[in-house]
């Protein structure tokens, strides 16, 4: 039976171009689709941007374009990364779309119509500067624990705790320094918590097939009752107020959908989409019941996919997922290559080397399962997979042997190649169903796994008949003919099985071979007195260089520390020059007439005080300074400024575009530090 998929990777966020751990998943979802259609199942396999949602709308503002402007720019950047890694995303479209925006408003009016949509009025932090409700990661302040400064409103870097944002002392917006206010509005929600929902997702996650069994185990503890009978599973807040860059909630003027509801309803508008562009009927393909909508995901996603999603199709009248595929993260020596943080490994970087696109095919096919685990990129092990395995196995089997059919037998292979030979051949045939469950299920790695064992057979049958002699024996022909013919049809069979990962190198082969594009079908049957083209060589080694370069990318290419680059090479003569003393600020006030200095009355030890000015009164109460220690360039000449003389400088870090990162810190010594000690 032809199957029909419908399947999808996420939607990447429109707010920076794709890392490894992108091309991970698309590597991942690739592979199964192409195994999918070479099974010749029927399959549509899209993507789309993620374009909306506060840290879009505020890239874009500080880029000084529009948001359409701006991720469409994303948006053109991304086919040179997919054709780049023979990712054949049939569709690559847009949350911003029409299609999407009709969806997704669709899809809510029709939970509105199941009752199943409250409305509410909560109170949140709003930036009064910025006439915004500000998001939790927009917000900082101090840990209302330990008093850490500029520490986020979920939990503190230094003491660990965990607290709401609205428990920060002293909390400011980040976009403007502003001090929140309190302000209520009406929020729409989807009632999850309804008995419907619950007994529909409990339902549905428990369906065996859908989800995989760590998956569904970590949905159990979600769905658990606690002791006051409450069942753990929240009412979601749909909506964010203007200015936003989203889709507008129906009949709620000034409100848009939060991103999270609008992006996977752009899987739909993606195939809507692409289906339109193939003259297919969406609706029509929608409802045909052997559809099946299969969505690869990562693992930090996947209460929306296996919660929020599904219940708001099922409640809307729509197809629900068959299966989520949820995979994890990429590591590299330990450290995660996940969206937030560092990458490692830029995907650019790596093609712009001249590194072959499906050597990294390989190696990550080579590392996945099928199950939610975290994978590793080594570098000496990825030289190993390609170098060992994939060249020194599996493309030398095809270097050993066409030479010799091309030159002695006009390219043309033996029909009948012995009992030997057709015992190893039918070997490699018989694993055919194995490695198809496998690459069903999966389980790339152990499907690589079986074939370079196969692999392995065959370069020991190449060992034990040695063509290279046999070429030089008089009156060996028939053998040498034979054993090449064998060589050459296993490395065809072989050449099946790998096809879903190295498909541009599969299509290299079917031209040396002269055959139609492989299927996997095709490794059953024999070629038979078949006539081959000529053999070019197929894949180069990976050189460590590369590898090197790779990992260490040039330093032009990273940003100056702090905004800005180091200044000239100093030696310690020079250093010396500057006298750095410990100063107890004993009084500060700000100075009138002036909306950026604070005059300090320092202690440096010298048995008098002294008046510094210093332009850091953005970023501190002149209350809060006094008593704190803090370093003072003591043999500053002094200098006379409008509001009187200033007999030093104090020492304080900041960014070097404070509009990107505003912020001004003190230096402060060590507990124990004397007024008037010396900073060497
Ligand atoms: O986590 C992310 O990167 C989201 N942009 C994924 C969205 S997946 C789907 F729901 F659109
Ligand atoms: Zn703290």
């Amino acid at each position: 039976m032809t199957r029909k998929l419908f399947v999808t990777t996420a939607l990447p966020y429109a707010n920076g171009p794709f890392h490894i751990g992108h091309m991970m998943e698309y590597i991942q979802a690739d592979v199964w689709v192409r195994f999918q259609r070479m099974l010749g199942h029927e399959v549509h396999f899209v993507c789309a941007d993620d374009a909306h949602g506060a840290p879009i709308m505020i890239a874009a503002e500080k880029a000084g374009k529009t948001p359409q402007a701006f991720v469409a720019e994303i948006a053109a950047g991304r086919k040179k990364y997919l054709d780049g890694f023979h990712i054949g995303f049939d569709n690559w479209h847009s949350t911003d779309g029409p299609e999407n925006h009709e969806l997704a408003q669709d899809i809510y009016r029709a939970l509105r119509k199941q009752g199943l949509i409250a409305q509410r009025t909560i109170e949140q932090f709003y930036d009064p500067v910025k006439g915004m409700f500000l998001p939790d990661r927009y917000i900082k302040g101090e840990c209302p624990k330990c008093g850490t400064r500029d520490q986020y409103g979920d939990n503190c870097d230094n003491c660990g705790a965990v607290y709401a944002p609205t428990d920060l002392k002293n909390p400011y917006s980040t976009l403007t320094g502003a001090t929140p206010v309190m302000k209520s509005s009406d929020h729409y929600f989807f009632q999850l918590s309804s008995q419907r929902c619950i007994d529909f997702l409990t339902e549905w996650t428990a369906t065996p097939g859908r989800l995989q069994p760590e998956v569904l185990n970590k949905i159990k503890e979600w769905f658990a009752v606690d002791e006051h009978g409450h069942v753990g599973l929240n009412d979601w807040d749909i909506s964010r107020d203007a200015p936003y860059f989203g889709i507008e909630i129906p009949d709620a003027p000034g409100k848009y959908f939060y991103v999270w509801l609008d992006a996977p309803v752009g899987y739909l508008a993606s195939l809507k989409n692409h289906l339109a562009k193939i003259g297919v009927d969406y609706d029509a393909f929608m409802a045909e019941p052997e559809v099946e909508q299969v969505h690869f995901i990562g693992k930090d996603i996947v209460t929306f996919h296996t919660l929020f999603w599904p219940a708001m199709l099922h409640f809307s009248g729509r197809k629900v997922p068959n299966h989520i595929f949820v995979h994890g993260f990429l590591q590299l020596s330990g450290e995660k290559m996940s969206k937030s943080r560092g990458t490692g490994i830029s995907p650019l970087t790596y093609l712009e080397l001249g590194m072959n696109p499906e050597w990294l095919r390989y190696y990550i096919a080579a590392k996945l399962n099928g199950r939610v685990e975290d994978i590793e990129f080594n570098p000496d092990d990825f030289i190993a997979r390609v170098n060992s395995d994939l060249v020194g196995k599996y493309i030398n089997i095809a270097s050993r042997a066409a030479g010799f059919i091309a030159k002695r037998f006009d390219g043309v292979l033996s029909a009948d190649v012995g009992v030997e030979g057709r015992a190893l051949l039918d070997g490699l045939r018989a694993q055919r169903g194995t490695v198809q469950a496998l690459y069903e299920e999966r389980e790339f790695a152990k499907a690589l796994r079986e074939v370079m064992l196969l692999a392995d057979r065959v370069n020991e049958y190449v060992d034990q008949n040695k063509p290279w002699e046999l070429a030089k024996r008089a009156g060996h022909e028939a053998v040498l003919h034979d054993v090449c013919s064998v060589c050459i049809e296993a490395f065809r069979v072989l050449t099946v099985y790998l096809k879903p990962v190295l498909p541009a190198l599969a299509a290299q082969v079917e031209v040396f071979l002269r055959v139609e594009p492989l299927r996997f079908g095709d490794a059953a049957r024999a070629l038979g007195a078949h006539t081959i083209g000529e053999y070019k060589h197929l894949m180069q080694r990976v050189d460590a260089k590369q590898l090197d370069a790779l990992l260490e990318p040039p330093a032009t290419e990273l940003p100056p520390p702090g905004g800005e680059p180091l200044a000239a090479e100093i030696n310690v003569l020079d250093f010396a020059k500057v006298d750095l003393r410990i100063a107890r600020i004993v009084e500060c006030a700000p100075v009138e007439g002036s909306t950026k200095l604070l005059r300090l009355t320092l202690d440096v030890g010298e048995g008098r005080l002294r008046n510094v000015f210093s332009g850091i009164q953005s970023a501190y109460t002149p209350a809060d300074l006094v008593g704190k220690f803090t370093v003072v360039v003591a043999n500053l000449a002094p200098r006379k400024m409008k509001f009187g003389v200033s007999e030093g400088m104090v020492l304080a870090a900041s960014h070097a575009d404070e509009t990107i990162e505003p912020g001004l810190y003190l230096l402060e010594p060590g507990p124990g530090a004397k007024p008037g000690m010396r900073v060497r």
